[in-house]
């Protein structure tokens, strides 16, 4: 009884599921009469017009053909338009025009899509002089000005921007992810901090590529959400301090700027400020990089994924980088990193007390740096390497560069093996040898000297006149004579 009514449950679910499925699959089964329909695919509600060699933009009654269709993502990227034109109002939610060669974007084209969230238009043409703020302008409102109300991600990479125009975004309030990547700005002008400074739900911004040589100050103080911010591959030579105002900041990546070291005690190369929040850090392929010092990473103490990779002249980082004095004042307290990335550095070894629980990493590659196999690295094969090969890295790539006798040896095969490494100077002398010659040394001197006395002796006594070495005459005392006194006579 009881199983025939489960039964019936079941079969009523069955039922309900496969009406569901039709139902959501009804609207693609509309084919849309459109001109742009004949020449893109039209499916799902998207548009693909994806490399159609596109010349000219589709006019708004062209537009107007997809009303019905009720498009949500249209990728148009990859064509040959020059201007963008007024778009009619339809309910996309994705409108991409990456890669197009757009150099002019007419008054309010967007105006009626106010459901558009994302807007791509990286890799075109657009200039400080043509991008107007007039291209954004949405539909009048009461209360705010002319918003295009949805729109939270804006990518401009990849265009010719040396500058913003103060009010580029005022028709976008809410905007939180913004891509300026790839523009020769060169410097973040005061116009340009104006247009970034009206963007106060800012919650990602990038800025790869843009040939800056600083962070002015103030840049972040509005933008106070943001949480990501990559502003890797620019000519940054210190660690910009301006970052401390985004205290909401959990990614940053600083890859590839031609910061020389970080040196808590030096102005030219401070550390990282305090950033509570952050997450993880992106410093890698960093061609000067050499040096990271005591405590110029403490102020980081969410930090739990580091990326510290392809520094190739990185050939030191403090066993106290990461570590910050504790409130008290007593004892050192260290992030709990979870990721842990140094492949490819110049480092001759990883210090064990870079952190504090290294149980507690769930992924960590440390290989192919120049490690110095001896003593003082015996915790990176008893311990680092197990845990390397526990967390799915491979200790084969943790290979020995010094000293000359273990070269090639990987830490994986010394685990293995179970072997205890000698210690050795860093200018590869073994000091226990050393320590071997230098008793040998001192055991012949200790020996020499009874033996030469006797020798003396004995040659004195006369002992040695049969192989035709004489007793000394009473000659070389004369030596210790003092001068006749008349010689004094010359005084
Ligand atoms: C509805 O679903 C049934 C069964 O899954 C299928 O046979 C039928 O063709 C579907 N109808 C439409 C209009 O897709
Ligand atoms: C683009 O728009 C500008 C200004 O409206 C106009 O002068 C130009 O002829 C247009 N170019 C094309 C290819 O339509
Ligand atoms: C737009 O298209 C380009 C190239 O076709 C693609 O790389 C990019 O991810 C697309 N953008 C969005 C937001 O989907
Ligand atoms: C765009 O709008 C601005 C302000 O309304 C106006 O000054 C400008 O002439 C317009 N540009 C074109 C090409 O219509
Ligand atoms: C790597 O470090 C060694 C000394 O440990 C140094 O001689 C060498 O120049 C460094 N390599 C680079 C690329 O800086
Ligand atoms: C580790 O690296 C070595 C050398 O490249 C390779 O031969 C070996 O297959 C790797 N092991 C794993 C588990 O990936």
């Amino acid at each position: 009884m009881g199983g025939r009514v489960l039964t019936c449950v079941i079969l009523a679910f069955l039922a309900v599921g496969a009406h569901c499925e039709n139902v959501t699959d009804a609207p693609t089964t509309v084919v849309p009469n459109s001109n742009i329909c004949k020449l893109c695919k039209c499916e799902n509600n998207n548009v693909n017009c994806f490399d159609q060699s596109i010349t000219t933009f589709f006019t708004k009654q062209e537009w107007e053909g997809l009303t019905d269709y009720k498009p949500k993502i249209v990728d148009l990227s990859e064509n040959r338009f020059v201007n963008v034109t007024v778009i009619a109002d339809l309910t996309i939610e994705v409108l991409n025009l990456s890669r197009c060669s757009i150099e002019f974007i007419e008054n309010a084209s967007f105006k009626d899509l106010q459901e558009m969230k994302v807007l791509d238009l990286s890799y075109n043409k657009l200039t400080t002089a043509k991008l107007s703020p007039h291209a954004f302008e949405g539909r009048f409102m009461p209360e705010e000005f002319e918003p295009l109300a949805s729109l939270r991600t804006l990518n401009l990479a990849y265009n010719d921007l040396h500058s913003l125009h103060p009010d580029l975004f005022e028709h976008m309030p809410e905007l939180e992810q913004l891509d300026l990547s790839g523009n020769p700005l060169t410097t973040i002008d005061h116009v340009t901090l104006i247009a970034i400074s009206s963007l106060p739900m800012l919650k990602v911004l990038r800025l790869r590529s843009c040939q800056l040589d600083e962070i002015p100050s103030k840049f972040l103080h509005t933008p106070r959400y943001l949480e990501r911010l990559d502003i890797s591959d620019n000519l940054l030579t210190k660690v910009p301090q301006e970052i401390e105002e985004a205290r909401d900041l959990v990614y940053l990546n600083l890859n590839q700027n031609p910061i020389l070291q970080l040196d808590a005690d030096d102005e030219d190369y401070p550390g990282f400020p305090r950033l509570r929040k952050l997450q993880e850090l992106h410093m890698c392929n960093m061609p000067k990089l050499r040096r990271i010092g005591e405590g110029t990473l403490a102020g980081l103490e969410s930090i739990q994924k580091l990326h510290m990779s392809f520094n190739p002249a990185l050939s030191y980082v403090h066993p106290k980088a990461l570590a910050r004095v504790d409130d008290i004042g007593e004892t050192y307290d260290w992030p709990m990193v979870k990721e842990l990335y140094l492949q490819s550095n110049n480092l001759t070894e990883v210090d064990s007390r870079l952190l504090s629980r290294w149980d507690l990493l769930e992924k960590v590659d440390v290989s192919d740096n120049p490690y110095l196999c001896d003593c003082s690295t015996q915790w990176m094969v008893d311990i680092l390497a197990a845990t390397v090969e526990k967390r799915g890295g491979n200790a084969t790539l943790m290979v020995c560069q010094e000293p000359i006798e273990m070269r090639g040896y990987t830490m994986k095969h010394l685990h293995d093996a179970h072997r205890t490494m000698r210690c050795v100077d860093k200018y590869g002398h073994r000091p226990e040898k050393d320590g071997a010659i230098l008793l040998g040394t001192l055991i012949g001197v200790l020996l020499a000297v009874p033996i030469m006395l006797s020798l003396m002796l004995m040659w004195r006594r006369g002992y040695f006149a049969c192989i035709g070495l004489r007793p000394p005459v009473d000659v070389s005392r004369a030596f210790y004579k003092r001068a006749p006194a008349d010689d004094n006579i010359m005084y």
